[in-house]
């Protein structure tokens, strides 16, 4: 489950300690690659050697270990895909809070860029008291996160609440935050991205002024939600998104063909393609010689949108508008004639929207029965704008109708 993810467990000195040891434990057995940072007050109360054992990795206690298996302690430690302390003490708790750094967990907890959640535990008057629970509630603030701890009997005898959470609500949050939701699972989706060059004779053509960022950040997004991606691309310089399938083409024809071959099995198209509007009406198959005055005859391209929207059926239509002026008349207009469920609209001549940077300022109308849902978004990189646009796409009406969800609906 946890293959190819590294955990770190910082353990601190509690007498909950111990439970660390079946965290640790469950995490090896799920293929998690585990690193245990220990207080010396945790040494107190279970022998590193526990640890050790179960994680199959020295345990880092000593933020000055000369050991060979390290190569800056608190720093190795810090680099992980997900932080737990669990227990976590009153102590830590207001170290991490105010960014002490004065031994390994702590220092490892300040360098660290992962999440952090924090299991804490201790005696229910330090737990309540205002410093504790101001400490809490700036971590929280800066995105750290706690396991609750229970109300009961403490391990003193004493009635309250700082009990450590049990293992099974550890082990949930944990699975939550290391396997995010993914919302579009099972789902189909093709995006294209880029320009399209309709050439003149071989050495020249027209086309639209495209990077292809925007529709590349796209198919890694909707791949990280979960989406199988088929992403077909007009001519641009960048590299394939991990999982992504890619299909290259050149002209709007090739485009238009490559989406048909592969719409019968799509759930959702998001088409970011900036396709060239026309086509030169006659190709010259040699190097056209300058000298002579020309006239390009220029025919229209097939709007591939629009035809994929006359046969949509249950599928969710994405289009973008690219527009310099009337925004979302133009964009409105554009939703209904090419049967969108959204349209992302931008308004190219504003500085930070334009073609070639990392950056867009996006509005998106959605499609409703009577009337659109119009939003407008603040300047954002494109891969910030691509992950808006797929929570969009997750929250759209038709949302849950499309698929295997709406198969089993019909079950
Ligand atoms: N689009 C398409 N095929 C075309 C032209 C555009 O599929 N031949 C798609 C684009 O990928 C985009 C949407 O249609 O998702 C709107 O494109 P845009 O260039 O903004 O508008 P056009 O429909 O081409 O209209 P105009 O150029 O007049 O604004």
């Amino acid at each position: 489950m946890f293959t190819e993810r590294k955990i770190t467990v910082g353990v601190t000195g509690g007498i909950a300690a111990y439970k660390a040891a079946d965290i640790v434990s469950w995490l090896s057995k799920n293929g998690a690659g585990v690193q245990v940072a220990m207080t010396k007050g945790a040494c107190a109360f279970i022998d590193p050697l526990v640890f050790k054992t179960l994680s199959k990795r020295p345990v880092a206690v000593d933020i000055f270990d000369q050991a060979e298996a390290y190569n800056v302690p608190h720093l190795d430690c810090a680099a992980c895909d997900l932080f737990v302390v669990v227990p976590a003490t009153a102590n830590i708790l207001a170290k991490a809070a105010h960014g002490l750094a004065d031994d390994l967990l702590s220092a490892a907890l300040l360098a660290t860029k992962a999440p952090v959640l924090f299991a804490p535990a201790m005696h229910c008057d330090m737990y309540t008291n205002p410093v504790t629970q101001e400490n809490i509630a700036a971590l929280c603030r800066r995105g750290w996160r706690m396991i609750a701890p229970d109300s009961g009997v403490l391990a003193c005898g004493a009635q309250g609440v700082g009990r450590l959470a049990s293992v099974q609500q550890i082990q949930e949050a944990i699975t939550e935050a290391l396997l995010p939701a993914r919302p579009l699972q099972g789902k189909r989706v093709l995006v294209t991205a880029g320009p399209t060059y309709e050439y003149l004779d071989p050495v020249r053509f027209i086309g639209n002024r495209s990077s292809g960022k925007m529709g590349y950040a796209l198919a890694e997004a909707a791949c990280r939600a979960g989406a199988d991606v088929t992403l077909i691309s007009g001519p641009c310089a960048l590299a394939t998104p991990a999982g992504v399938q890619r299909i290259d083409v050149i002209s709007g024809a090739d485009m238009a063909q490559a989406c048909f071959s592969v719409y019968d099995g799509v759930d959702i198209v998001i088409m970011a393609a900036a396709v060239a509007d026309y086509r030169p009406e006659e190709y010259i198959p040699h190097k056209q010689k300058k000298g002579a005055e020309k006239t390009v005859r220029l025919v229209e391209n097939q709007d591939i949108l629009a035809a994929l929207g006359q046969e949509r059926g249950d599928r969710l239509l994405i289009g973008f508008a690219a527009e310099t002026e009337n925004l979302a008349e133009y964009a409105r207009i554009k939703l209904r004639k090419k049967n969108l469920d959204m349209i992302i609209a931008n308004d190219v001549s504003q500085k930070g929207a334009g073609f070639d940077g990392d950056t867009n300022i996006i509005t998106s109308i959605v499609r409703g029965e009577t009337e659109d849902t119009l939003r407008s978004w603040p300047l954002m990189s494109k891969k910030q704008a691509a992950e808006q646009i797929i929570e969009l796409i997750t929250g759209l009406p038709r949302f849950p109708y499309i698929g295997s969800q709406k198969e089993e609906k019909q079950k």
